[in-house]
């Protein structure tokens, strides 16, 4: 404890470090906080928030995510809520498929497309700043999905409606509630365990 002189405290050099290092680990955590919540803020022009904030897949993932939906040459693989493209610039790169890349913020449509021109992939890749919900998906034969356990469910009767028989859904992390997956396949990612799951769009007679 500080000894009281005057309008001061004094405080021996140990106390003086110990309160020095406290200031600068808590001015390191707000910091680390408002650099988590900048990073995750959407970016001006996006036409409303985001439904889940954005949070790349890690590439060891989008593999076993591609592999899980059987991605080959000839399949439309869309990403609703894209990021930064890195799932569809994988399909189309090294399984030879075309691609959607969908995000509501347009700060990421357009690192996609960088991303996408830097990988020599843009031409068989489009680029749609809109909300998912919105979003034309009857042409995709395969869809990829990273989002909330909540909108998954909430994107679930339009997948069931919009898609073919036989498109599958990969999603990464969250299920589909009481729409049981077909495969489940467990990834070891450099933070935690990680979960992918895949559905196949049955014929109309068994749609829920
Ligand atoms: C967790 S990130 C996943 C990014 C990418 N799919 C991946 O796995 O690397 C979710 C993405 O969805 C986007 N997003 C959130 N709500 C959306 C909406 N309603 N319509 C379109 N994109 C949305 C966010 O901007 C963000 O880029």
């Amino acid at each position: 404890m500080g000894m009281k002189v005057g309008a001061y405290f004094l405080y021996s050099s140990a106390e003086a470090r110990t309160g020095l290092w406290r200031r600068v680990l808590a001015l390191f955590g707000a910091s680390c906080l408002v650099a988590t919540v900048w990073a995750q803020a959407p970016s001006p022009g996006t036409a409303r928030a985001p439904d889940v904030p954005y949070q790349p897949t890690e590439m060891k993932v989008v593999q076993v995510m591609l592999q899980l939906g059987r991605v080959k040459a000839g399949d439309v693989v869309y990403d609703l809520g894209c990021g930064d493209g890195r799932i569809v610039i994988a399909a189309v790169r090294d399984r030879g498929a075309r691609g959607v890349c969908v995000d509501i913020d347009p700060q990421r449509i357009a690192e996609a497309q960088d991303n996408a021109r830097r990988a020599g992939v843009a031409d068989r890749i489009r680029f749609l700043t809109q909300d998912l919900f919105e979003t034309d998906i009857s042409q995709a034969s395969a869809v990829m999905l990273f989002l909330w356990p909540d909108v998954n469910l909430a994107l679930r009767p339009k997948l069931l409606r919009e898609l073919r028989p036989g498109a599958r859904v990969v999603s990464h992390m969250h299920d589909m509630g009481e729409w049981k997956p077909q495969k489940t396949a467990w990834v070891s990612a450099s933070d935690r365990e990680r979960v992918v799951y895949l559905w196949t769009i049955p014929r109309p007679a068994r749609r829920r």
